[in-house]
């Protein structure tokens, strides 16, 4: 299969690049595809002509977003408008990458993908606007807490602190599950590959706060868990400027109730990721 990457730079778009190995893929990174030129986007994706176009390009720094919701919506929304036209333009099915953030957070259970989104932050609000470009015929990923080898993310920063401080505070009020970017790129792979269509939350399994999670940071690293201690989000200081949905947990329903193996507990791709930070950090 011919496949198009958009935002072929960031953490996920480069293991996704890897995960499509075998087929033939363009890697369009922020330099070559700016998603937010109609005119570039159009061009890149009819020249090419891929049978599927992974659109993972987006704005996602949730907080400066709340800051700048036009730039938040050119690229979230507007972007995702540009590749969705000119997808449609060469018959090309899209995969969109949204985001736990479409929620508001205050469901008591797991969220499936029926549930309504009321997304309170730019960077959520921006997202769904970008899931209501896409075709009926389009597969749309939600996933949550992504981490990986590439880029930055929470396993790193939380690595990092436990080497500058002995004692690290994190949340113990939002609670989601991390997922790792190749396994999520695996997931994405199949579904693109099986010519599914629609909703499907994709993440590793294992619901925690991010206290929890800095613990089993810690813990894979062979590092004392005890010196994360809990707070609340009311009591960061500074404030963050976007609100965080307090649940974000997504049931991987769709994949579930379809019969689909979901991906694994987090703690496997996370011991994978510490070891290799260890060799290369
Ligand atoms: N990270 C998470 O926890 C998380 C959670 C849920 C969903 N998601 C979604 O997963 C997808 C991948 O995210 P990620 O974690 O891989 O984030 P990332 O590392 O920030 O990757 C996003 C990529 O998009 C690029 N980009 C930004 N503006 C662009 C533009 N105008 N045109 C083209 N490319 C542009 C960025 O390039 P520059 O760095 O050069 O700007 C970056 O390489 C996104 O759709 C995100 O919304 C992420």
């Amino acid at each position: 299969m011919r496949v198009l990457v958009t935002g072929a730079g960031g953490q996920l778009g480069r293991e996704l690049v890897q995960a499509f190995d075998g087929h033939e893929v363009v890697a369009l990174d922020h330099a070559r595809g700016d998603v937010t030129d109609r005119d570039a986007v159009l061009q890149a994706v009819t020249t090419v002509a891929p049978e599927a176009v992974v659109h993972a390009a987006a704005w996602t720094a949730v907080d400066a977003c709340e800051g700048d919701p036009d730039r938040a919506y050119r690229v979230n929304a507007l972007g995702t408008r540009h590749v969705a036209d000119a997808a449609r333009r060469v018959g090309a099915q899209v995969c969109f990458v949204s985001t736990d953030y479409v929620f508001d957070g205050s469901k008591p259970e797991p969220y499936v993908e029926w549930d309504p989104p009321n997304p309170a932050s730019v960077y959520g609000r921006s997202k769904l606007a970008g899931e209501r470009e896409l075709d009926p015929g389009a597969i749309l990923v939600r996933t949550s807490w992504v981490c990986g080898r590439h880029g930055h993310n929470m396993v790193k920063t939380i690595l990092r602190l436990a080497g500058e401080h002995d004692e690290l505070t994190f949340v113990d009020d939002q609670r989601g599950h991390p997922t790792f970017a190749d396994d999520l790129a695996t997931m994405i792979r199949r579904l693109v590959l099986e010519r599914r269509r629609g909703l499907y939350h994709v993440t590793n399994q294992g619901a925690v706060s991010w206290f929890e999670f800095a613990r089993a940071v810690l813990d894979a690293a062979g590092l004392e868990p005890n010196r994360v201690k809990p707070i609340a989000t009311a009591d960061l200081d500074p404030p963050r400027p976007a609100p965080r949905p307090p649940n974000s947990v997504l049931d991987n329903a769709a994949l579930r109730l379809g019969g689909v193996a979901l991906l694994p507990h987090f703690s496997e791709p996370l011991g994978r990721l510490v070891a290799e930070l260890r060799r290369s950090p």
